[in-house]
């Protein structure tokens, strides 16, 4: 139920690119030692290097106990000898000469144009009769009818798309999620928790919703067994950066069962969503791939700095000091009102989020 996403392991201080290896090492294998069997990577992560810190969990007897998963950066690809050069590289990093589940990353209507053009899947296909991958995939980002046409364009064995709680009817959402288990995709979860937004603490108007259902549970336990209560999801993938954090979910993913959600526990996290959506938060699932700025904004950290404003709408004192904190965190060369709106973030980013608007907003409140 639960697989393991290396897209954000521990780092040493600020740097993505610096993936704490002994630490992370130590959480992979504690996770394949307690049953965790799909490793789920992409060869962007930690700026290539979550492949090869995976490649060196999973020396020695680790390899066989897992099936791994990587992915084919079709936005970074201009040229069929693009993609012999990537998987090569994916291969060493890897330190295997298999892999299971490979998946043609982040699929959105620009990308499938590309993916068609190159023939990508032709060369796919190719790689399974070598016997260098398993089985072809996509992980999707974008909206619901792009996601029928993909799924209905080839026979693809399993997708990732991106559901919690909050996404029940965002991108894929849930009628992406039927119709691809329909048509015989297996399919794997991709941010069950929103990218951690909802494994913190939500506002207390969302608590109490959550406490009328009179059960208890920490954040994370609500989000991953809201993702698997539905019967059409065979894996959720969740990014654990702390042993408390692989422990927790380890647990949760014991507990959990398919339709384990009571009617009052549906409703009390249909309402908060409801109330998340009030509020407006963002979207951003801090998934980094806007970590190009070129002016070195770091946009995920501005965004939730701008999230936990909007939570605090109806509190000034609050909202001053989240303000003060921005302003003592981020340095003033790398705060909102730098964006140079070149729109290189609007073009990667998962959510299409409107980043350049948002940091303007940004720059409004909180500096
Ligand atoms: N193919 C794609 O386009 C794509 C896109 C996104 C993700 N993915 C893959 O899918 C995987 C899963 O997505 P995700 O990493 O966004 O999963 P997620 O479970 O939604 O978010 C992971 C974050 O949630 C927090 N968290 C997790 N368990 C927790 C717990 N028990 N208690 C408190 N906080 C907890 C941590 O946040 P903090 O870091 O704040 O501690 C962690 O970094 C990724 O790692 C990656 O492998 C693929």
């Amino acid at each position: 139920m639960l697989g393991f996403g290396t897209m954000r392991l521990p780092i040493n201080g600020n740097n993505q690119a610096e993936i704490n290896e002994p630490e992370a090492i130590r959480l992979i294998r504690y996770a394949i030692d307690q049953g965790v069997n799909y490793i789920d990577t992409a060869f962007p992560y930690h700026e290539g290097n979550s492949e090869a810190v995976v490649g060196k969990a999973l020396a020695g007897t680790y390899r066989q106990k897992v099936k791994i998963a990587t992915k084919m950066p079709i936005f970074s690809i201009q040229t069929k000898n693009d993609l012999d050069r990537i998987f090569e590289l994916q291969f060493k990093r890897l330190k295997t000469g298999h892999i299971d589940l490979y998946l043609l990353h982040a699929l959105m209507k620009q990308t499938w144009s590309k993916v068609e053009e190159l023939a990508v899947l032709d060369w796919a296909e190719r790689q399974i009769k070598k016997g260098k991958i398993g089985q072809i995939g996509f992980s999707f980002h974008d909206e619901l009818d792009v996601f029928r046409e993909i799924v209905d364009a080839y026979d693809w064995a399993f997708c990732q798309i991106q559901y919690n709680y909050l996404d029940e009817h965002y991108q894929a959402g849930v009628e992406g999620l039927r119709y691809a288990a329909a048509r015989g995709l297996a399919v794997v979860v991709m941010e069950p928790l929103a990218g951690g937004l909802l494994a913190v603490p939500p506002p207390p108007n969302i608590q109490r919703e959550l406490d009328k259902s009179g059960v208890k549970r920490t954040p994370a336990d609500w989000g991953l067994q809201w993702v698997w209560s539905h019967p059409e999801v065979v894996t959720a993938l969740s990014g654990m950066n702390s042993m408390t954090q692989l422990q927790d979910n380890l647990e949760s993913a014991n507990n959990s069962a398919v339709n384990s959600l009571t009617q009052k526990e549906i409703q009390a996290l249909a309402k908060s969503r409801e109330l998340f959506q009030q509020f407006g938060y963002i979207g951003c699932s801090k998934c980094r791939y806007c970590s190009k700025c070129p002016q070195h904004i770091d946009i995920p950290q501005t965004l939730t700095f701008l999230n936990e404003f909007a939570t605090k709408r109806r509190d000034l004192s609050a909202q001053a000091q989240i303000k003060r904190e921005y302003t003592a965190v981020v340095p003033t060369e790398r705060r909102a009102n730098n964006c140079i709106r070149c729109g290189q973030c609007e073009s990667i980013c998962p959510q299409h989020l409107p980043v350049r608007r948002l940091l303007s907003e940004t720059a409004a409140c909180l500096q």
